[in-house]
């Protein structure tokens, strides 16, 4: 029978809830109103991969408690809250791009499917991320912003933008 590999679910949650916290961080450095309001969705969804880990470690007997930043998540904020979204924005679009490569081998190499359907949906959000912090990188004026739906379901096909 397959076995749950736990040390790299726990992986995988501690680094949701460190995206999480880095993006409020970032929010809270964004002046434009329309990026911080990205920002503090991207956190809200990134809270929710949060919850689908911890929702897959407790169907498999693992119960854990309330997450919190890292230590190196901590120091990343304080840089950036001394540095500003420019030193915040390539490390975060560097995370979202190897979450998407992590997330795809786990769903190629486990073998249990409650697993590579969570890793597969991951995957798809973190692609999705990547291009909305990208877009948002972009120094231009007005801002080519990138706004997420509401919704948040996560694939590029949530995001729309601004017709001007
Ligand atoms: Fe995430």
């Amino acid at each position: 029978m397959a076995t749950a590999d736990t040390h790299e679910w726990l992986h995988h949650w501690q680094d949701e809830a460190d995206a999480a916290f880095l993006y409020l961080a970032l929010a809270g450095q964004e002046p434009d109103p329309g990026r911080k309001d990205v920002y503090i969705k991207l956190a809200g969804v990134e809270e929710r991969h949060v919850q689908m880990w911890e929702k897959l470690l407790r169907e498999h007997g693992h119960e854990v408690g309330r997450a919190r930043p890292s230590f190196n998540a901590r120091v990343r904020a304080w840089a950036g809250r001394r540095f500003g979204s420019r030193f915040l924005l390539p490390l975060l679009l560097r995370e979202e791009g190897q979450e998407v490569k992590g997330y795809l081998s786990l769903h190629r190499t486990s073998q249990l499917q409650d697993a590579q359907d969570v890793s597969l949906q991951l995957a798809k959000e973190s692609a999705a991320h990547a291009l909305a912090v990208e877009v948002n990188s972009i120094p231009c004026d007005p801002p080519a912003l990138a706004f997420i739906t509401p919704s948040m379901a996560g694939t590029p096909h949530s995001m729309e933008f601004p017709a001007n």
